[in-house]
């Protein structure tokens, strides 16, 4: 059963409240309970699922994963069984481990979004939050991912509200922008912020000296990120929005966790630690609520925004 803690962790992310700080990241804890059979999926504040399209998706081609300095790179291309399928497949099992669940739809457009959203329009209770993941491709406007337009990431995100779940929207730190992308996914109707996703980037394989990915360009997470991912979080809190912010990238002990609500996130997401060892998420929370413990906390909110005043 879950640690019992002397300092109050839970967090608030506006309507929802959880019961600590800790999530798994998107794409990074698989499609639903499979991280069952290594910890209590109750005991962490959520669990985030793989991005789901309206409709089954095949991903990208093969290499799709390698590892970089502290860290990897991947384009799994968002390979799943469309909304549906995992309502009717994976969610019970998720239910059934008690877990708190966040489910992430992304589309090709704006219409896709919304397709996707319907679908979870009187899902279970389970399902806590809907997290639009608005950094990938916009088809209708090929330069850009949609997190890289205000425009496009408010459109998204008030597409996405058709769910009647509390919508958040992960942005991508590949813009300057962030601040005043954040503001318009608040002012579209977003509950909170997931800051952020992975960082563009390419591996060559210096024998085909050809990009050693199947899809060229991916993704790049883990350790080597997490000071990006620590200013971006900064950065949108110094902005004074009221949005809650979820801070994600290269968390990979309890400390680094109190390094983002520092920043000024409200709760924290772990992925690539997972891949190294899948009990990553609770050694995590167990970290950081020991941590929280030596320095006499009250309260897990003490910690937010402190390296601001
Ligand atoms: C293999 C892999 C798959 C991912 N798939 C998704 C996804 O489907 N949707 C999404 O929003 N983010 C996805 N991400 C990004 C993570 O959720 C997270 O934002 C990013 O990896 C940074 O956190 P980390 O350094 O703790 O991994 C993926 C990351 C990895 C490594």
């Amino acid at each position: 059963m879950g640690h019992i803690p002397s300092t109050d962790l839970t967090t608030r992310i506006g309507s929802v409240v959880l019961p600590n700080p800790i999530m798994t990241a998107s794409g990074t804890s698989g499609q639903g309970a499979e991280l069952s059979k290594y910890f209590d999926l109750s005991s962490l504040g959520a669990i985030v699922v793989k991005s789901l399209h309206a409709k089954p998706w095949p991903g990208n081609p093969a290499p799709r994963l390698h590892p970089t300095s502290a860290g990897m790179i991947n384009s799994i291309g968002l390979q799943g069984p469309g909304v549906e399928e995992w309502i009717t497949n994976d969610l019970p099992l998720l239910e059934r481990a008690g877990a708190r669940v966040v489910v992430s739809i992304w589309g090709q457009t704006v219409e896709e979004f919304t397709q996707a959203a319907k679908f979870l329009a009187g899902a279970s209770d389970a399902v806590i939050a809907v997290e639009v993941n608005a950094s990938c491709p916009n088809l209708e406007d090929r330069t850009n991912l949609f997190a890289h337009s205000a425009t496009a990431t408010a459109e998204v995100v008030k597409a996405s509200l058709v769910s009647e779940k509390p919508c958040w929207a992960k942005l991508s730190p590949n813009t300057p922008d962030l601040p005043q992308i954040a503001q318009a996914a608040e002012e579209a109707g977003a509950e909170a912020v997931t800051v952020a996703n992975t960082l563009l980037g390419m591996v060559i394989n210096t024998d085909t000296r050809k990009p050693l990915l199947g899809a060229g360009r991916g993704g790049v997470s883990g350790p080597a990120i997490k000071p990006i991912a620590i200013r971006s979080v900064f950065d949108t809190y110094a902005s004074n929005l009221e949005i809650p912010i979820i801070g994600v990238g290269g968390i990979a002990k309890g400390e680094d966790v109190s390094e983002f609500l520092m920043a000024g996130a409200t709760a924290t997401q772990i992925g690539t630690a997972t891949f190294a060892n899948p009990r990553a998420p609770q050694k995590i929370l167990k970290g950081f609520s020991k941590w929280c413990k030596d320095q006499g906390l009250d309260h897990v909110n003490k910690l937010i925004g402190a390296a601001h005043v």
